[in-house]
């Protein structure tokens, strides 16, 4: 008993803590500065749920706590956008059975938020190639996209069977049908024409990329749209990832001076 009652105070002790820096990072925080775009790459949850003992379709169920902290903070602070890289085109080379948790989750996922999102003002809007998902999957996915179709809030880009390379390859070919129909000239092909067919179309480029877990690659996320995104990589795992690791990289991202190549105001 008396152990409970230590741990218990221990973890209060904890939370207030952490909710003391969070309030300090708040402070810091210039909110007509934020980035209108973050990206993450959720990773991490194997390696959370390894360590713990635990089978790596437990890490994606945790993963799922860490998504809904953040699409709250990020709604919150104002944030337009969020692309979160939920499976990639590399991710059927998985076990089929972490697959299926995988998709599971998603179909889980959107029916017990789909009221939260809608409450918030959140879209929903999956990116990837969507048809090439399981049926159960893709009518989760459609009944989000169709609940949250009038929302004005945060657009939640879900990366779902995603690969920046298909995407380069998607835009592409549907250029190139445009050409051989006659619709588009050579001379009109541009970046913003590039960028107009990619599956982010109308989306202003990612100001701020996030991935935890202390990989340092971009694993064929957003190729195109990462051209001039400032990273923020963190040794926290997907599962652990909270609001107060969103402020951390937001006060980082504020100290920043970006140049898109340019020079600074002072030289
Ligand atoms: C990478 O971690 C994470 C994924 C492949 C899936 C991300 C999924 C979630 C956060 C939860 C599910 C959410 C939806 C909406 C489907 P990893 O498995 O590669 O971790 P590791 O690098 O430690 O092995």
């Amino acid at each position: 008993m008396f152990n409970q009652i230590v741990r218990f105070w221990r973890r209060k002790d904890t939370e207030n803590c952490a909710e003391a820096e969070e309030n300090e990072l708040l402070k810091r925080i210039d909110k007509n500065k934020l980035p209108c775009h973050i990206a993450i790459i959720m990773d991490g949850n194997g390696r959370w749920a390894l360590r713990r003992g635990l089978t790596r379709s437990y890490g994606h169920r945790a993963g799922i706590e860490a998504l809904r902290d953040i699409v709250r903070i990020c709604s919150d602070l104002g944030i337009s956008f969020l692309t979160l890289y939920a499976f990639s085109t590399e991710n059927w080379k998985r076990p089929q059975e972490e697959i299926d948790t995988l998709m599971n989750l998603l179909v889980e996922y959107f029916h017990k938020e789909i009221d939260e999102l809608c409450e918030n003002g959140v879209r929903v809007h999956p990116i990837g190639r969507i048809s090439e998902l399981p049926a159960s999957a893709r009518k989760a996915i459609d009944m989000a996209v169709q609940r949250t179709r009038e929302n004005k809030g945060l657009t939640m880009n879900l990366a779902l069977n995603y690969g920046g390379r298909h995407e380069i390859v998607d835009a592409v070919r549907a250029i190139a049908s445009k050409l051989a129909n006659g619709s588009l000239r050579i001379e009109q092909i541009s970046e913003k024409l590039i960028s107009d067919h990619l599956y982010t179309a109308g989306q202003p480029d990612p100001d701020l990329l996030i991935r935890p877990s202390g990989d340092l690659r971009i694993s064929n996320f957003l190729l195109w749209q990462l051209a001039y995104t400032e990273f923020w990589f963190s040794s926290v795992m997907w599962p652990d990832f909270r609001r107060i690791h969103i402020l951390q990289a937001l006060v980082d991202y504020q100290q920043r001076e970006r140049r898109f190549g340019g020079l600074n105001k002072k030289t």
